[in-house]
């Protein structure tokens, strides 16, 4: 598995090949991106990545529910690697009954047959892969939408270079994976913390600890956190527990905060370790932090003796979930 993180510079160029062919026209009022797990970090990523650069506003959806606002209005853009997963769906068949413009980015599945059959721009990803692994290719689909829209969040010059940057960076990346890896191999709880407005990347990396590596992960963002955590640090009921914080080496108060967060966990006597993030843009990066939690996550799964790429659990909760959802396609 370690070598299909490693095959993302490849994966890129793949998407970049599909640039500018799929978009939707008109004037929107707001876009919704919406999906789950591995596909619903896409639209938190696209969130952060909007947050300096587009006036318009991007909400992510991670549920069957969707906003009232949904309208004509409404870019909405339902992404599911598999295109089979319930909640997506229903999302998606919402915001069609709503009137929203819809694009779509799977690589088949159900909501690749919605999309055939109701004319929906599609931006298709390869299938074969895991939807955590389809990641950049996931997140080029969606910037490219955008760009082709008339919203657009990164240029294909920004993501080429972000490309040729994890390129280079790919051996440095894979030692500190490395690293990481045997930091996490422990009995302590692990917990992930960043300053805002990184959370996207904060929860993207608990999520491929849990899913690769079979952890539970907490997740801490500051500043919010030195509202309410800091005190749940103070008398915890649950002592053991270490911390992988990163931060964003040019926002300089993201910086500082984080080395409070530092300060405060070190404080009550729990190993750290702080992690700047490289990258020669903001896509460099997302796509930076990405590969290298990920390669960490799979090689704490090793570490630990246990397959990456099941998820057997996940698959039990979609077996239930089919009896949970209803919609017709
Ligand atoms: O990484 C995973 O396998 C999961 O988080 C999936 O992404 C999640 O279950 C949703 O499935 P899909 O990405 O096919 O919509």
């Amino acid at each position: 598995m370690e070598e299909a993180y490693l095959n993302w510079p490849k994966l890129i160029d793949e998407a970049l090949a599909d640039w500018g062919s799929v978009g939707v026209r008109g004037e929107f009022d707001n876009i919704v991106i919406s999906g789950m797990g591995g596909s619903g970090i896409i639209g938190d990523v696209v969130k952060l990545l909007a947050l300096g650069r587009l006036s318009t506003p991007v909400e992510v959806v991670k549920s069957h529910v969707i906003p009232s606002y949904v309208s004509e209005e409404t870019l909405f853009i339902g992404v599911s690697y598999s295109g089979n997963t319930h909640e997506t769906i229903t999302a998606t068949l919402r915001a069609l009954e709503k009137g929203a413009r819809v694009a779509v980015v799977t690589s088949g599945g159900v909501l690749g047959r919605v999309a055939a059959e109701k004319g929906l721009p599609l931006f298709k990803t390869p299938s074969g892969l895991l939807p955590r692994v389809s990641f950049p290719h996931m997140l080029t689909g969606v910037l490219s939408i955008l760009d082709s829209s008339g919203l657009s969040i990164a240029g294909r010059s920004e993501v080429e270079h972000a490309r040729a940057g994890l390129e280079s960076d790919k051996p440095g990346i894979a030692g500190e994976a490395s690293e990481i890896a045997s930091f996490a191999y422990s009995g302590d709880l692990l917990v992930v913390a960043t300053h805002s407005p990184l959370e996207a990347l904060a929860v993207r990396a608990k999520s491929e600890f849990n899913e690769n590596s079979k952890i539970i992960v907490k997740v801490d963002v500051a500043p919010e956190w030195m509202h309410n955590d800091i005190v749940g640090y103070e008398r915890p009921l649950f002592t053991s527990y270490r911390v992988i914080a990163f931060y964003d080496p040019d926002d300089k108060v993201g910086r500082r905060l984080v080395e409070f967060m530092v300060e405060e966990y070190k404080g009550h006597g729990r190993p750290v370790r702080s992690i700047p993030l490289k990258g020669v843009n903001l896509v460099g990066k997302v796509l930076y932090a990405a590969l290298l939690f990920g390669l960490a996550s799979v090689k704490l799964a090793g570490l630990r003796g246990v397959d990456p790429s099941a998820t057997v659990s996940i698959g039990r909760y979609k077996k239930f979930a089919s009896g949970v959802f209803e919609y017709r396609v």
